[in-house]
């Protein structure tokens, strides 16, 4: 039976990484999938980490099964940093919650809890978007649309086309929101225009479903939740999955979190029974390791200062790299004004790359992007930015 089988087109991101490993060339440089890398081109395990590590192996009393939705204290430090520990679904109990193996895991338990409970509801992507959002719905069932999110003339949001969208999706129908670090566009909403698109969500009656894997590498570890926290109003409903593989650096941990806001703190029964039904049909119950390092990061007073200190020097080095590639483009002579790829935030650009430049730089010059023409900027270093530029002035001439 399996031997007509066809192989499985590669993966748009983690196929390149793949291929990435596969390349012999030592100049090779990997700018495809979203890792942060540090000035010498290593992903470092966080300081906050492995004193977490250190203390968990030290005190670990057992190895047996968490609960399906994971370990409770998890579930409070996470409601309390992605909200606020004041902010009133938090104080009112109205979150359930999950966790879960990655922000994929959550995103993938959210579509079959939409599937299941709500299942007349079309879900709306941006367009673009990661291009794992559509793999992860399609597989649980979920039918799906697009919306409006890029201008490509001005390199900007598309906003007035974003709202104008919005007002024509039908009501009862749910829509993704990336939280901050668009993923793969690098282009964030301004609080204001967040409260006027938690507006339209809200007026017109649509599920927000918030991917939220960036906390912290845009502006700061608070100010990344505002689009959160202008969706979520007094008794509107909100889906949140919230991802811990950048932030703490915890990738091949796997650690995640779906947190469903109800509109009443007695729905919350209701809900998290569905959510623990779809987990035991996937994986049962979660893995433990990741998020007890993030549990035990986030209860201690000393560990959580050094790992948002950690958070901040990522995050300003991602940016230095920014400004740094802009002036390397223009100093090898690139044609155009690039000077939005400093504007952009998170570890993406778009970086206005054809898919034919995109494997030209790969084939000629060892150098992965993402065919899209998304660039890994947290992959840029000060010994290779210079060889990168150069590569996109030949590429480009
Ligand atoms: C990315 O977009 O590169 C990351 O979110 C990693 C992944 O799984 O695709």
């Amino acid at each position: 039976m399996f031997e007509t089988i066809e192989a499985a087109p590669r993966d748009a991101i983690l196929g390149l990484t793949a291929a990435f490993r596969e390349d012999k060339r030592p100049e090779k440089i990997n700018l495809s999938v979203g890792v942060y890398q540090d000035e010498s081109g290593k992903t470092p395990i966080l300081d906050c980490v492995r004193a977490a590590e250190q203390r968990l192996a030290d005190e670990a009393a057992s190895k047996s099964y968490l609960p399906i939705s994971g370990n409770g204290e998890y579930g409070e430090v996470v409601r309390q940093l992605a909200f606020g520990a004041e902010h009133e679904a938090v104080q009112s109990g109205r979150i359930a919650f999950a966790q879960t193996p990655g922000g994929t895991g959550a995103l993938r338990v959210a579509g079959e809890f939409l599937r299941t409970n709500v299942p007349q509801a079309t879900l709306w992507l941006s367009e673009p978007t990661w291009p794992n959002h559509p793999n992860i719905f399609q597989a649980a069932g979920v039918s799906l649309q697009t919306y409006p999110y890029f201008d490509q003339a001005s390199n900007s949001l598309a906003f007035e086309e974003m709202l104008a969208a919005i007002a024509k999706i039908p009501a009862g129908d749910a829509i993704l929101l990336h939280g901050c670090c668009h993923n793969p566009t690098g282009i964030d909403p301004t609080v204001a225009q967040w409260n006027q698109i938690a507006d339209a969500v809200h007026a017109r009656g649509l599920i927000p479903l918030l991917d939220f894997a960036y906390q912290g590498f845009a502006e700061g570890i608070d100010q990344d939740a505002a689009g959160l926290r202008a969706l979520a109003r007094p008794g509107a409903e909100l889906m949140v999955c919230s991802s811990f593989s950048k932030n703490f650096g915890l990738y091949r941990e796997r650690v995640g979190a779906l947190c469903v806001v109800c509109p009443k703190s007695d729905t919350v029964v209701a809900v998290q029974s569905q959510l623990n039904r779809v987990i035991r049909a996937n994986y049962s119950n979660p893995p433990a390791h990741g998020a007890a390092i993030v549990n035990c990061v986030l209860r201690d007073g000393a560990l959580r200062s050094g790992w948002e200190d950690e958070v901040a020097m990522m995050r300003n080095r991602i940016n230095g790299m920014r400004e740094q590639f802009v002036d390397q483009l223009a100093e090898h002579g690139v044609p155009g004004d690039y000077s939005f790829i400093a504007q952009q935030r998170g570890m993406f650009s778009f970086s206005g790359l054809t898919k034919e430049q995109v494997d030209a730089l790969r084939e000629d010059h060892a150098i992965y992007a993402v065919g899209s023409g998304r660039i890994n900027v947290a992959g840029l270093t000060p010994a290779n930015i210079g060889r990168v530029a150069k590569a996109i002035s030949e590429i480009s001439s």
